[in-house]
């Protein structure tokens, strides 16, 4: 399959159109993840169906438009960064399915629909979870693998973004933040972890798809963590000034659960400043690009002025 992030690019001289990109990744994306999942009706077949519900409810796809905008900037792309955005949009999928679990945040929908534990319970929910973490590895491993960065590499970037030190630590300190009060550094600890660490991973899986230098990966790693963390204080303000209809998730339910989070903490105004210094950090990263990260640079500002 050719892929559509082939034929556009930074050199056809067109100014750059962050709409026109996004539908182009997103459709590539989407047609790997239906080649990369077995079918609705392979046999457990309630499992593959409760696996696609939730991948295919309608994300924002942020994961993986960020990993391949990251290979395009170091002069990659195309279909071998694929597996990576597919496989970090895998686990951050199972990472919303577990989060809306009765046992940990307790919603009812997502993505716009209902959550997958209200449609196919709690058992089914985890399962599905587990399954799409799983998958992830499995899709990881077609990644054809670069001079610098083999396959071991990958797994080992993948694994440590996801696990018991970073997302899941992240998961576990915001349960246990529940109705405390925190110091802005514990709720930087939190978002570090629950958040920032597989917006960063995307970046760099993207990046090592595309052979990048270490000088253009250490690159990727402070522009993809400021870029995370900035996500998560938005996705805080978001929770208080958006409607659940917009957000397709609902609304309000921070202040409900008596979360940590930094509007709780430092107000509306100082959030929305924070998010923005975040940025900005992100965007002086990306000055060793030489003007190659204009997607990169786009998505960040999206990320900063999104309304869901
Ligand atoms: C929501 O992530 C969970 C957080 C880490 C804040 P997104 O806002 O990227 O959710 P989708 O993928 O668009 O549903
Ligand atoms: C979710 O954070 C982070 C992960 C799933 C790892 P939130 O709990 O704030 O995300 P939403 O608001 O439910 O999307
Ligand atoms: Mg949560
Ligand atoms: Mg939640
Ligand atoms: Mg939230």
């Amino acid at each position: 399959m050719a892929s559509r992030a082939q034929h556009r690019g930074k050199d056809s001289g067109s100014p750059f159109d962050l709409k026109v990109y996004l539908e182009e990744r997103t459709a590539d994306v989407n047609e790997a993840l239906d080649r990369f999942l077995p079918s609705a009706t392979h046999k457990p077949a309630t499992l593959h169906r409760a696996m696609r519900y939730s991948l295919f409810a309608g994300g924002k796809r942020m994961r993986p438009a960020l990993c391949m905008a990251a290979a395009e900037a170091c002069g990659g792309g195309g279909e071998a960064c694929l597996p990576a955005a597919c496989a970090v949009e895998c686990v951050h999928t199972y990472s919303l399915i577990h989060d809306d679990l009765p046992a940990m945040d307790n919603d009812d929908f997502r993505r716009g629909k209902l959550t997958n534990h209200k449609v196919f319970g709690e058992g089914i929910a985890v399962l599905a979870g587990d399954a799409l973490l799983t998958q992830a590895f499995e899709i990881l491993t077609t990644c054809p693998v670069s001079k610098r960065y083999g396959a071991q590499t990958l797994v080992l970037e993948l694994a440590r973004a996801s696990g018991s030190l970073q997302l899941i630590a992240g998961q576990v300190a915001d349960l246990e933040a529940e109705g405390k009060a925190l110091s802005t550094k514990e709720l930087r600890y939190i978002h570090e972890r629950k958040t920032s660490a597989l917006l960063c991973c995307s970046v760099r899986l993207g990046g090592m798809s595309a052979n990048c230098t270490p000088v253009q990966l250490e690159a990727l790693s402070r522009f993809g963590f400021n870029v995370g963390l900035a996500f998560q204080v938005i996705d805080d303000i978001l929770d208080v000034t958006q409607t659940s209809e917009l957000l397709g998730k609902t609304a309000g339910k921070d202040v409900a659960a008596q979360k940590a989070t930094y509007p709780a903490i430092v107000g509306l105004e100082k959030s929305r400043k924070i998010a923005r210094q975040l940025t900005e950090k992100a965007y002086a990263a990306l000055a060793v690009f030489d003007g190659r990260a204009t997607a990169l640079e786009a998505l960040a500002r999206y990320l900063l002025e999104r309304d869901r």
